[in-house]
């Protein structure tokens, strides 16, 4: 119980550091929001383009098996017949007859082995029915049933419809993915856990299509390799779980899935799946369509339908637990002796969303200015910096420790050579962590901080 409360005071203050901060706000806040659905300010829009980025360069770029695509959020209603969405893809629903709250059957509490409201406390409940969490929609001018689509529910689907034309113009030989990156909109009965589940989200997919002899193995490379991208971004082993779903859980056409897992402040929770699913899907399109899907082997001279491992991530989730990660408060005390408490937030560089702070040490100071000006110009191209000349360097630090900026370059008296040669052209780089500050020549500093955030 101690726990659960120090781990929703904690989320209270991360959520709280968030909105503070510009890294998430609610939708549509100034009309009372919609639930389940978040934006991210300019702090969260840089972290999640640097978890982008760094996953397409682990998942595409660096490897010579994997190409990309992009494809498009609405596609014809027939996709999601064939996957199986339109008739399946459902969470069991349940209506509270007291409060009237809908709410989803499997997460409810029991009190004396009888399902509970959460809300209100009643033990007056509907019984389930399956509720299809598509958002409807209708394309065109005419809204009858022959113009209904779908919100893409994952962005896997456009992947297989995909695969004959981008195997025919990659000319790529069995194993190789195609991966995506892209929005997905679920209608979750119960939206949660802040950006944990929402209604609207972005995951990062890659189907790695094989022979069907060696599915099992690439299900245990791709556990791995996720694994590794997770402590790569700084997630610790510790925080990591791996869950092997049950074979009677996992999904019918699923030969093994196992769900990464991170502890957030509100519970040990699925940050990934990565599913071996068969050849389920482009048999299924291939069925539906009447179009082949098959791959001709070469040495064998067989066609047949590849199987698939898809390892699939959420960037909204893994962006939370990269901040909930990140969260530290300690108490430090100054040259003065006073003791406060400093909010920090311990980023991989690679993840900051700011990479350095730039600071001269008097905003009044002509020659400071113009120093730190040209030093961020000349980091620019590289990183994402960040000038700042108020208030006292000390409060300038603190609120990059806030944003998570991994280093400070203050210009100072040294710099412009005012106490003599020896430091002229030299800079204090302040590291967040340790606040261990160190002196760094100007014409070095790219270099320094650039082979620490690759
Ligand atoms: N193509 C397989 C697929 O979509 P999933 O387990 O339903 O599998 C994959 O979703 C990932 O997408 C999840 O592990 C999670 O990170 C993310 N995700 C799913 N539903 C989400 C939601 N409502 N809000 C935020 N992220 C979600």
């Amino acid at each position: 119980m101690a726990q659960a409360k120090s781990g929703s005071d904690r989320m209270e203050k991360i959520v709280s550091l968030c909105k503070r901060r510009g890294f998430i706000f609610q939708s549509s806040e100034i009309y009372g929001g919609l639930n389940g659905c978040w934006d991210y300010g300019p702090l969260g829009t840089e972290l999640k383009r640097n978890l982008k980025d760094f996953w397409w360069r682990r998942m595409v770029r660096e490897r010579d098996d994997v190409v990309g695509m992009d494809g498009s959020i609405l596609m014809n209603r027939q996709v999601w017949v064939a996957s199986g969405h339109e008739n399946t893809f459902t969470d069991p629903m349940v209506d509270c007859r007291n409060c009237k709250s809908r709410l989803r059957a499997d997460q409810l509490p029991e009190k004396n082995g009888r399902k509970q409201c959460p809300v209100c406390g009643s033990f007056d409940l509907t019984e389930p029915r399956a509720f299809n969490l598509m958002f409807k929609t209708y394309v065109g001018a005419t809204e009858d049933e022959s113009a209904i689509t779908y919100l893409r529910p994952e962005t896997a689907q456009a992947i297989f419809v995909q695969f004959r034309n981008i195997l025919e113009v990659s000319r790529k030989k069995l194993p190789f993915g195609i991966a995506q990156i892209g929005k997905a909109f679920r209608n979750e009965i119960n939206p949660r856990n802040f950006t944990f589940r929402s209604r609207e989200f972005e995951q990062m997919e890659l189907e790695y299509f094989c022979r069907p002899e060696n599915g099992l193995e690439l299900l245990e490379y791709w556990l791995q390799e996720r694994l590794r991208f997770y402590r790569d971004i700084g997630l610790s082993s510790e925080s990591l779980h791996v869950h092997r779903i049950q074979p009677e859980e996992c999904a019918h056409y699923s030969k093994g899935t196992y769900d990464i897992e991170f502890e957030f402040p509100f519970g040990i929770q699925e940050l990934e799946g990565v599913a071996y699913r068969t050849d389920y899907d482009l048999n299924q399109h291939q069925k539906a369509s009447g179009k082949p899907l098959d791959y001709f082997d070469e040495e064998s001279k067989q066609h047949f339908i590849p199987h698939v491992v898809e390892p699939s991530a959420g960037v909204d989730r893994t962006a939370l637990a990269l901040i909930c990660a990140a969260y530290d408060e300690e108490v430090v005390t100054d040259e003065k002796g006073k003791s406060e408490t400093r909010t920090v937030l311990r980023f991989h560089p690679r993840m900051a969303p700011i990479k350095c702070g730039v600071f001269p040490l008097l905003k009044n100071n002509e020659l400071l200015v113009r120093q730190a000006r040209e030093i961020v110009d000349q980091l620019r191209g590289e990183m994402m910096v960040f000038y700042d000349e108020t208030g006292a360097i000390g409060r300038r630090y603190r609120r990059q420790d806030e944003a998570g900026t991994p280093f400070g370059v203050t210009v100072d008296f040294d710099t412009i050579g005012e106490n003599g040669p020896a430091l002229r052209d030299t800079v204090t780089v302040r590291h967040r962590d340790s606040m261990k500050q160190e002196r760094i020549a100007i014409k070095e500093l790219a270099a320094f901080l650039g082979e620490r955030m690759r």
